[in-house]
């Protein structure tokens, strides 16, 4: 299987470790990011959502209407439209890139976060929605004819839309969340499943409860699963060690002088969701694991998001990465702390490393496979030689 890299699409150039120098949506700083993903082997960017942040389905717009070829992962929270028109947006989107949208539904994982805009559910109320709401939105960019829709959450008569997307039969879902209400909705309805980096026997935990979760759910196919980490590299090892610590001593120092407030969830209050919640409990129990994973970035954000680090050389961070595609993760997901010359570096040093690596992988099991059915095909003959 191909590998495929996502990046970060970000409107503004602050990270955890740098404050903010432009506009909250800096055009100029938007594009010049997207371009660099673009130029340096990159598939695709993600654009995040939060509840003051701009509209990322504007931003994609334009992004999808200057760039040629890289691909975007919008977030999407059903809590702030309606899915029949959230579905023609998304429609829309993927007219305008001629195919090249796939949407991330978020349920939400703070419900302070999600009152900001009104949003008074319950987490595993949410999930429920997001199921139905992700339902519509499919039957919306598929159905050529007028149809209605009863639901708990959602009721509606006779909507047929117009536009429909330029992939057929559909643009691809993409899901997230470390809850078994989230692994129960994803495993229904993604066709991608995010997870943040985390140790390989944990992802491989994760993975299989997606996968369990897609059986009990009736599918033939599994979600085709996406991994991210904050990579941190450097010529030598002893370099990207003190890199690693120098950005780690920078998110500290940014924490500790309030400068980095915590969008998600008010200030000193616990993750309220299982994926952050997970990765404090990884950073409680140790700093490093496997080859390259190094937790203190998660436990200095207070575990936000995507944010264990992989440090090292890139040809130590390439098989790092190459350990999580042979435990079977399609997609792997890169965001450094400063945001345009690290996605220049990564996909420089680190993607061509992993993506000549994969192509051998994949030409090996090619050849074994051949090998297989020659091996069955002489076998056959043999037997009906026997037979005659
Ligand atoms: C790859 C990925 C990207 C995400 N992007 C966003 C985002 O942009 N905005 C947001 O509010 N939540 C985002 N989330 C959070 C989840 O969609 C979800 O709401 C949360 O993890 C649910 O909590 P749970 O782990 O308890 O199930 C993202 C999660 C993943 C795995």
């Amino acid at each position: 299987m191909p590998v495929e890299f996502l990046g970060i699409a970000a409107t503004a150039d602050g990270t955890e470790t740098t404050a903010r120098t432009t506009a909250a949506f800096d055009r100029d700083y938007t594009l010049r990011l997207a371009r660099a993903h673009e130029e340096h082997g990159w598939d695709r960017v993600l654009f995040a959502y939060g509840s003051g942040a701009p509209d990322p389905a504007p931003a994609a717009a334009f992004l999808a209407s200057r760039l040629d070829t890289l691909q975007i992962l919008l977030a999407h929270r059903p809590n702030v439209s309606y899915p029949t028109f959230a579905a023609k947006t998304f429609a829309t989107l993927d007219r305008i890139s001629e195919g090249r949208l796939t949407v991330h539904f978020i349920t939400g994982g703070s419900d302070h976060e999600q009152q900001r805009e009104g949003d008074f559910l319950t987490k595993d109320e949410r999930y429920a929605r997001t199921r139905e709401y992700i339902g519509i939105v499919k039957k919306a960019w598929t159905s050529r004819e007028p149809f209605d829709h009863e639901g708990a959450h959602y009721r509606f008569n006779d909507f047929v839309a117009d536009v429909f997307p330029v992939q057929q039969p559909r643009p691809g879902v993409s899901f997230g969340g470390s809850s078994a209400a989230a692994y129960a909705v994803g495993g229904a309805e993604a066709d991608v499943y995010g997870l943040w980096g985390e140790p390989l026997a944990r992802t491989a935990e994760q993975i299989e409860r997606v996968k369990e979760a897609a059986r009990a759910a009736g599918r033939s196919d599994v979600p085709r699963i996406q991994v991210a980490f904050r990579p941190i590299i450097a010529p030598t090892e002893e370099l990207a060690w003190e890199k690693a610590h120098r950005t780690v001593d920078a998110i500290r120092a940014r924490r500790e002088g309030g400068e980095l407030i915590r969008r998600g969830r008010p200030a000193g209050a616990a993750p309220e969701n299982a994926g952050s919640q997970r990765l404090l409990e990884i950073a409680e129990a140790g700093e490093r694991y496997d080859r390259a994973l190094w937790t203190p970035t998660a436990a200095a954000t207070g575990g936000s998001g995507n944010s264990n680090a992989l440090v090292g050389t890139p040809e130590t961070v390439a098989q790092a990465l190459l350990d999580y595609y042979d435990l079977g993760v399609d997609i792997l997901s890169a965001r450094g702390y400063h945001l345009v010359d690290d996605a220049i570096d990564f996909g420089r040093y680190v993607i061509p490393i992993v993506r000549e690596e994969v192509a051998k992988r994949d030409a090996a099991s090619a050849a074994a496979e051949a090998a297989r059915s020659e091996q069955a095909e002489r076998d056959r003959h043999q037997l009906i030689a026997a037979q005659a």
